[in-house]
């Protein structure tokens, strides 16, 4: 506890307020492990990560492939340590999200050969793969390293803010068109080792940067690692031979061990993030303020008007949503496909619930690499009995009678489709040669931890629900239906889906953006109290619309609602599924079709996942809703 250090020393000092714990929550995480106390002349390891796409500085920069490769990949012609590369272990999601780490040769000591030029290899490098290589280089690829479990990074400025900041990762190569179109590679590379004193004779590395850069001129001999050469550009005609070279630069730092990561969490305009709270917050206001209108007025009103004229007359005509009191608790169409639906979605929900709280109180710090991925396949999987249970409950109020069939397919379905999803898109990876492809020993834990410890909780959860029984509704059922008359045209359920989800959407959007970014242009992502205070106003935000829309409709004596519920509610995923349609066009520009199918296939399970979670809270809102209101009335 001590290790937490100056950095949440200054958030816990301005917590004072909720919201300026929002901008320093970035900075707001337990360090991984304790510091790695270095020696002078100790070894000092680098290892290396796959190499991703890069979304460039500009503007308008595109991303241009989502498809990672192995550092060692024999194409690249990387120089390999002696005895060949090792794997590092890694955590669960630290694979899932596509990290494949492995030592180096690089010949690293703490302290010593300050600046001194040495040779790391020469590789002969075929015109084959000269192509392969520049065209890596075209699409922006970037080199990711890691030491003492910081990454290498390039040193930037934030042109809006000013800040200089760690942007992660360095380029392969130089494509700019200064080099008359042919893509330079870099084989030298200047390495900025960021060291920290506490004490005499004590090292902390804090920070590291590398400089890249491109050295022609002959490749063989005696070399002092100067710039003056023209750039090395691979010809694809012939085998070249490229001469590895680098040179470590030990710099002193005034940066302690417990905040080295603040460079490296740059939250890229803050305003912005904002912004869209801000935007958020005047949706859900306006909303609360429509919905306690109506709640508040109309419908208390309704009420006592309904239970008064009861009172005077004995026969009296009734209207609105009183109307259909005999109806709205009538089993809807296909019991089983919805509570399985809001069973998973519940278990989705209390996984994201329980994920951004750790991510909250800083449980996931970056040196801990993978760590939110692997925090949320347990919840997800631990949370298996929390969905079993919701569905059986649900699926008997609902009136369903097959009690077990509920309890199997809520235990297998989503899983089975989530998993034949993730390994559709493996197999394109594995064709297209990514090392971003899940390994098959992983793929199996995947199926252990799902089908072994999710799906036997989930039926626990299950009995418990069918033990606990149907929730009593306020209403009996009457025996014939009702007629249902024509509604508005809004209220059609694709309408009222599309329409219903344009506030949560809007509520959500820019932090969708974001995440999205994070997601695919592997932009770090830790602006989590931003994240959470949106996903709270998301979730208000869709349970109100989805009460509002059953009110309308009630009031207009359409009482088919739970479906209705659980579609206005994941009517954000439409937007989402339209938004990302929208980021591939204005922010990818893919080439290639192994890069489209992934692209689709990640985010169709987005908004699979989405449309779950939202569906859900919308229904659960509504159920609730609907048992306050018709408790209220006297019904003879
Ligand atoms: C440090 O690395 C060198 C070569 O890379 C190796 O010969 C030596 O044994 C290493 N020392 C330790 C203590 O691991
Ligand atoms: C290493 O060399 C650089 C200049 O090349 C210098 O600024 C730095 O202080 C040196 N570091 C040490 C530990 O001597």
């Amino acid at each position: 506890m001590l290790l937490l250090g100056r950095s949440q020393y200054r958030c816990a000092l301005s917590t004072a307020t909720l919201l300026s714990f929002l901008t320093c929550a970035q900075a707001f995480y337990l360090p991984g492990a304790a510091p790695h106390d270095y020696a002078a002349e100790e070894n000092v390891s680098l290892f290396v990560n796959a190499l991703t796409p890069m979304l460039g500085s500009s503007d308008n920069a595109k991303l241009k492939s989502l498809i990672n490769y192995d550092y060692y990949n024999p194409r690249f012609h990387f120089c390999e340590p002696t005895g060949g590369p090792q794997k590092e272990p890694e955590s669960l999601g630290s694979i899932l999200f596509g990290d494949r780490i492995f030592n180096s040769p690089y010949d690293i000591r703490m302290m010593q050969e300050n600046g001194t030029c040495k040779t790391l290899c020469t590789a002969e490098v075929s015109g084959e793969d000269a192509k392969f290589i520049n065209d890596r280089i075209r699409e922006d690829y970037a080199l990711n390293w890691l030491v003492d479990g910081l990454p290498a990074a390039e040193m930037k400025m934030d042109r809006k803010t000013g800040d200089v900041f760690y942007d992660i990762g360095f380029n392969l190569g130089n494509d700019e068109e200064e080099f008359e179109q042919m893509p330079a590679l870099h084989n030298h590379y200047e390495i900025v080792m960021k060291y920290h004193k506490p004490t005499p004779d004590v090292y902390r590395i804090v920070g590291v940067l590398v400089w890249p850069e491109s050295h022609g001129g002959p490749q063989t001999g005696e070399t002092d690692c100067s710039s003056n050469d023209p750039p090395l550009v691979l010809q694809e005609d012939q085998v070249q031979t490229v001469r590895y070279t680098y040179r470590v630069i030990w710099s002193e730092s005034d940066t302690p061990w417990a905040t080295r990561w603040d460079n490296y969490l740059h939250i890229f305009d803050p305003r912005i993030h904002w912004f869209s709270l801000i935007n958020s917050l005047v949706i859900v206001v306006f909303l609360c303020v429509m919905v306690s209108m109506i709640l508040l007025r109309t419908v208390s009103r309704d009420i006592s008007r309904y239970n008064a004229i009861d009172l005077s007359e004995d026969v009296q005509e009734d209207w609105g949503w009183k109307l259909v009191h005999g109806e709205v608790f009538r089993t809807p169409q296909n019991p089983m496909v919805l509570s399985v639906l809001v069973g998973n979605g519940a278990q989705l929900s209390a996984m994201v619930i329980v994920t951004l709280v750790f991510a909250l109180l800083g449980f996931l710090s970056p040196s801990n690499r993978g760590s939110l991925a692997t925090v949320m396949m347990i919840c997800w999987t631990f949370f298996g009995g929390i969905g079993g249970y919701v569905s059986s409950r649900v699926y008997t109020s609902l009136g369903g009678t097959n009690k077990r069939k509920n309890s199997f397919f809520t235990a297998t379905i989503m899983p089975t489709i989530v998993f034949a999803v993730v390994f559709l898109l493996n197999l394109f990876l594995l064709a297209a040669g990514s090392s971003g492809a899940v390994p098959f020993g992983t793929l199996l834990l995947i199926i252990v931890l799902w089908f072994g410890i999710s799906a036997p909780l989930s039926a626990i959860g299950s009995y418990l629900g069918s033990k606990h029984g149907a929730i009593t509704h306020p209403v009996r059922v009457n025996q014939i239906p009702r007629q249902i008359p024509p509604t508005p045209k809004y209220l059609r359920p694709w309408a009222a889906t599309l329409l219903a989800g344009i506030l949560p959407f809007g509520a959500g959007f820019v932090e969708i953006y974001f995440v999205l970014s994070s997601l695919f242009a592997s932009r770090a992502y830790y602006a989590f109290g931003f994240l959470a205070l949106t996903a709270l106003v998301v979730a208000l935000t869709t349970a109100t619309v989805a009460i509002l829309f059953t009110y309308f409709n009630l009031c207009a004596e359409e009482y088919r609602w739970h479906w209705r519920a659980f579609l206005t509610g994941g009517g954000s995923a439409f937007w989402l599924l339209a938004y990302g349609l929208f980021y591939w066009a204005s922010r990818l520009s893919l080439d290639s079709f192994s890069s489209v199918v992934l692209y689709m296939g990640y985010l169709l399970l987005l908004v699979l996942l989405d449309f779950l979670v939202t569906g859900t809270i919308g229904f659960l809102a509504t159920y609730w809703a609907v048992r306050r209101l018709y408790s209220a009335i006297r019904v003879d």
